[in-house]
């Protein structure tokens, strides 16, 4: 009997093996394209996806329309920074953290967590421990700012410091700023009989105890683990003994 003619084959069944007619021969019938036509389909697609990524590597980043490019409203803001005033326009929504380190270049205090949680940003407002990460600096016009280079400097450290080197109050040193500031602030606060969440008797002035000292220390998270000589340090500062 004669090799049925791929013609007479129903649509998708192959013609049984050996056959005088090749698979392409086959594929030709079924698809009605050559192997001419699959090759120049290929090339062509290949070059326009080629053609279409160029394009796009080409387009440039749209422009913000210019009515959104007005909503960044911006403010005046004059602080007073460890004792030299300071006149910067801000994009309201600039954290005081990022004005101290971005716009003054102030960069000793840190940025660790940016949501509160580390106190390496810690900076005194008005004499107040603050962090400076969780306020905007537009809250603030005329406010006075003391950041750890306002302290103390490298040729007259302020006592902290210098207790923080003599008891080894730090390791990697990237909270250290925050821990100093904090510290300045919780004699002040010890000083002025804020109590504390320790604080047994909220009618006498609060101890400078360990107990007190870390409670008010608990914000300022220290990864390398210095806690036990950070309180030392705080404690000399204090005035009792280590
Ligand atoms: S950076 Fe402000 S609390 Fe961590
Ligand atoms: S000294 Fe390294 S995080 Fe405190």
């Amino acid at each position: 009997m004669d090799a049925a003619s791929p013609h007479d084959l129903a649509p998708g069944v192959l013609p049984d093996a050996p056959q005088d007619i090749g698979t392409d021969a086959v594929r030709d019938v079924l698809t009605g394209l050559t192997r001419r036509d699959v090759m120049i389909a290929g090339g062509a697609c290949a070059a326009g996806t080629s053609l279409a990524l160029d394009a796009s590597a080409q387009v440039p980043s749209p422009r913000p329309p210019a009515s959104q490019e007005k909503l960044v409203a911006t403010s005046q803001v004059t602080l007073t920074v460890n004792g030299q005033p300071q006149t910067l326009v801000l994009d309201n929504r600039t954290s005081l953290l990022d004005a101290l380190r971005e716009h003054l270049r102030l960069t000793g205090t840190k940025k660790g967590c940016d949501h509160g949680q580390c106190g390496a940003c810690t900076v005194l407002l008005d004499g107040r421990r603050i962090n400076s990460c969780l306020t905007l600096a537009v809250l603030h016009d005329g406010a006075s700012v003391t950041t750890i280079e306002g302290l103390g400097t490298p040729e007259k450290l302020h006592p902290l410091q210098a207790a923080f080197i003599k008891h080894d109050g730090y390791q990697c040193g990237y909270c250290t700023p925050g821990q100093i500031c904090s510290a300045s602030a919780v004699l002040q606060e010890i000083k002025a009989g804020v109590p504390s969440h320790v604080t047994a008797d909220l009618n006498v002035r609060p101890l400078l105890s360990a107990e007190e000292l870390r409670e008010r220390m608990s914000g300022n998270i220290c990864r390398c683990g210095a806690y036990s000589n950070i309180i030392d340090a705080i404690t000399e500062v204090a005035g009792r003994p280590a």
